[in-house]
């Protein structure tokens, strides 16, 4: 039932994927596990050495019209790097761009403070021509993206991004482990990156094509009674993606820093930007058949107007001929403490003001960035619970550098088996409580996902120690 609805949503395919379509004569592309990983130039025993250049780079999102965007080692999204938890990573990063300054942030590790990549708090912006050497220890296994923290939300929308996989050794071997990006971008009708105009950049930069590891025609192999697992960012500046599987349902295995306790089982994922999951695919499709990851619009404030209403596919499953009969792979579970809400160290307070001109002020607590007072937070050992509440129109997918976090609370209804996550989406109208160590000493940039909405000042800095 639900693949015939979806043959007659599908009928309304976005105009500018149809437009600028692969051409008919185009070979279908092989399904492939493989997404470029980086080489790793001399890892001596725990450390891995990798090199990094920023670039001005033209690339296909596969519509056969360059976008004249940005790329790290010249591929969008930048390459996969591989690390074993516990592991340090040595980046040589040489800033290529011609005209600007740029920093690189690895979002969700919990890494050493002076390496998290935030302009004037951690370092000084990496000029062009210069490089910079990040080195810090990944301590815990997950997938993990990195992207600049300067003209974020320009930079990232142009192409800057990549993706970190550190592994636990105690993982199962899975027949397809893929790393996916979730990403949309607005073009013009030139095909290259635009502005979003008032009061549509208010609400998030939503885009008009839909990309999967930067491009539209992404396929990923999978076998009858195998299992692939499907490693999703969400690298979008302001869409939240809601996914679906034709024929499929979900296994979600992991979430933003690591594996799941208790995996759960589901029809559809919504997740936010910056957000990630882990889900496993269980192979119980035919044997050369394609099954569509399909996109289902989802607007977040209902003031906001999706460019690419209704739903769309946006990657495709492949099945090879094999038959296999493998059991369901199981993950390594994380130690996730039980913990009980203590007294709310803080809470805070989100919400946006409409401008005359369309344009948008977004606060934390009644202040917008940098005027948002600094928290700190200090358990001395013991877990500090706090919260956030959301005034706003809109929901608000909420980042804490540094730390890893658990929802404890939505609210007030308590969460099951939860996830360390470091992005949490926070509805309107809703309280979220959340606890924490916060035993990753640093002032750290606490923020809304939503790109725009950052730069229109839904951001803060806490203090952990
Ligand atoms: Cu992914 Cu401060 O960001
Ligand atoms: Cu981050
Ligand atoms: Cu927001």
């Amino acid at each position: 039932m639900r693949s015939a609805t979806l043959v007659l949503l599908l009928g309304s395919v976005s105009i500018l994927s149809v437009a600028c379509g692969p051409k008919k004569s185009a070979p279908v592309l092989p399904a492939s596990c493989d997404v470029p990983w980086i080489t790793a130039n001399q890892s001596s025993a725990g450390v891995v050495d990798v090199n990094l250049t920023a670039a001005e780079t033209d690339w296909d999102p596969g519509t056969g019209v360059p976008i004249h965007g940005l790329a790290y080692n010249g591929i969008v999204p930048g390459p996969v790097i591989p690390i074993t938890a516990g592991e340090t990573l040595r980046v040589h990063f040489t800033n290529a761009l011609s005209v600007e300054g740029t920093t690189v942030h690895w979002h969700g590790v919990r890494i050493a403070w002076a390496m998290d990549g935030v302009p004037g708090l951690t370092q000084d912006a990496i000029l062009p021509g210069q490089t910079f050497v990040y080195q810090f220890t990944v301590p815990d296994p997950g997938f993990y993206w990195y992207h600049p923290h300067m003209q974020t939300a320009k930079d990232i929308e142009r192409g800057l991004y990549g993706r970190i996989i550190s592994r636990d050794p105690a993982e199962p071997v899975v027949d397809c482990d893929m790393p996916i990006a979730l990403d949309d971008v607005l073009l013009g009708a030139d095909g290259q990156v635009v502005a979003p105009s008032l009061p549509n950049r208010a609400h998030g930069n939503l885009g008009n094509l839909l990309l999967a590891n930067g491009r539209i025609d992404t396929r990923v192999p999978i076998s009858k009674g195998g299992h692939t697992l499907l490693r999703l960012v969400n690298a979008a500046n302001a869409r939240t993606f809601d996914l679906s599987i034709e024929g499929h349902s979900m296994r979600v295995v992991g979430t933003d820093q690591g594996w799941l306790p208790v995996p759960y089982t589901t029809d559809r994922l919504v997740m936010a930007g910056g957000e990630r999951y882990e889900v496993l695919v269980d192979g119980t499709g035919e044997p050369g058949h394609e099954y569509r990851v399909i996109s289902h619009s989802h607007l977040d404030d209902p003031m906001e107007l999706d460019p690419l209403p209704g739903d769309r596919p946006i990657f495709t499953l492949v099945y090879d001929q094999q038959q296999k009969n493998e059991p369901v792979p199981s993950f390594p579970p994380p130690a996730i403490p039980a913990w009980t809400p203590g007294p709310v160290a803080h809470k805070y307070v989100l919400n946006d003001i409409m401008q005359a001109n369309g344009g948008m002020i977004s606060t934390i607590d009644g202040k917008s960035y940098p005027n948002v007072p600094m928290v700190m937070f200090s358990g001395a050992g013991e877990p500090v619970t706090l919260q956030i509440e959301n005034d706003a129109s809109g929901m608000h997918p909420m980042h804490f550098h540094g730390e890893r976090l658990l929802v404890v609370a939505r609210n007030g209804t308590t969460q099951l088996n939860p996830g360390w996550k470091d992005t949490v989406m926070v509805a309107p109208h809703e309280t979220v409580t959340l606890m924490s160590m916060f035993d990753n000493p640093g002032s750290w940039m606490f923020h809304c996902h939503i790109l725009e909405h950052a730069e229109d000042g839904m951001m803060a800095m806490f203090m952990a120690n």
